[in-house]
Formats: C-alpha cells, sequence, structure tokens
C-alpha cells in the first residue's frame, strides 16, 4: 500500500512537471543594448525628482536628491518586441559601470530575469543631459 502512495505521487510529479515544460517551453537568452537620453531642466525633461517638497526637474549635480535607487520599465513600442516590457529595479551607485537585476517582464519577456550594466556616457551638468548605455543579459521563455 505504501509503495503504492509512492508510485502515485511520482506519477503526479512526473505529470506536473511535463505540463509546465510543454507550457513554458525552454528558456532562451538574449542580449540587448539601449542608450537612455536623459534631460532636466528644459522643456524637453525626461526625468523629474521624486522625493522632496515638490516635484521639480532633477538636477544630477545637486545634493539631496539621489536615492542610489534604479526602478525603470523599458516599453518597445516597435520592432520584434513591440508591446513587450522590461523591468528593472536596484540599486544604483551612480559611478562607474553599475550593475542593475532585471526582475521581470511582459509579452515576450514574460517571467524574464537577469542583469542589465549601465555606463554614463556623457554628461552636461548645465543642461542636465546625460546619455546613458546599457546592456542587458536576460533569460526569458
Ligand atoms: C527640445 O526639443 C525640440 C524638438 O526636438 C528642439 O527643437 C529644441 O531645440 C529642444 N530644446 C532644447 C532646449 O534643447
Ligand atoms: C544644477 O546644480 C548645479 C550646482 O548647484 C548648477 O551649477 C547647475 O546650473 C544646475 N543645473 C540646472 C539645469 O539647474
Ligand atoms: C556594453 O557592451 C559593449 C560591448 O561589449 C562594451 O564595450 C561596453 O563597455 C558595455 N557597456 C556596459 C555599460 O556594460
Amino acid at each position: 500500500m505504501a509503495s503504492n502512495k509512492i508510485t502515485l505521487a511520482s506519477i503526479l510529479f512526473l505529470t506536473i512537471f511535463t505540463y509546465s515544460n510543454a507550457k513554458l517551453g525552454y528558456l532562451k537568452e538574449i542580449e540587448l543594448t539601449v542608450y537612455y537620453q536623459d534631460y532636466s531642466g528644459d522643456q524637453n525633461t525626461t526625468v523629474i525628482e521624486i522625493p522632496g517638497p515638490s516635484i521639480r526637474p532633477l538636477n544630477f549635480s545637486s545634493s539631496g536628491w539621489v536615492l542610489h535607487r534604479v526602478m525603470m520599465s523599458v516599453v518597445f513600442i516597435d520592432g520584434e518586441y513591440k508591446g513587450s516590457t522590461i523591468e528593472i529595479y536596484g540599486n544604483d551607485p551612480r559611478s562607474g559601470q553599475r550593475e542593475v537585476p532585471v526582475v521581470g517582464g511582459t509579452g515576450k519577456f514574460r517571467l524574464a530575469r537577469g542583469y542589465a550594466t549601465f555606463e554614463t556616457l556623457y554628461f552636461d551638468p548645465v543642461r542636465s543631459h546625460a546619455i546613458i548605455q546599457s546592456n542587458m543579459t536576460i533569460l526569458h521563455y
């Protein structure tokens, strides 16, 4: 009787495992490079400061604004990944080459995980204009 139970449990486990595998398919790895154009302080502002007494343009040079925290969605509006998103969340020391986790995604990047590296290639403190390069290595189904 006991061995029958074990056999039944094994069959159930194998069934669930096989079913899950068939539904999700196999993990694929993808490498992407994207460039962020961050402007702040003029009519073309793309980044704003959230903490503080009022919402105002972000000044990368001023002290006190930095939470050193990255929380971003990469939204694809065209091409092969149109309608899909990649979610990036983690700590950003804001100097040198930084690494931040990729924690999820939607569309073609469902159940994504991986990491993204960031490097500031250009920075103009007067206009608060930064060009940031990011390489992402992502596993997804
Ligand atoms: C803002 O963007 C517009 C359209 O690209 C451009 O013509 C204008 O010069 C930009 N303004 C500044 C201050 O860079
Ligand atoms: C940002 O702050 C620095 C230092 O206070 C200042 O020199 C610079 O003009 C400011 N930039 C903008 C766009 O306000
Ligand atoms: C991105 O990859 C390129 C090519 O390997 C490399 O030259 C560059 O330094 C990388 N940048 C970051 C931010 O990882």
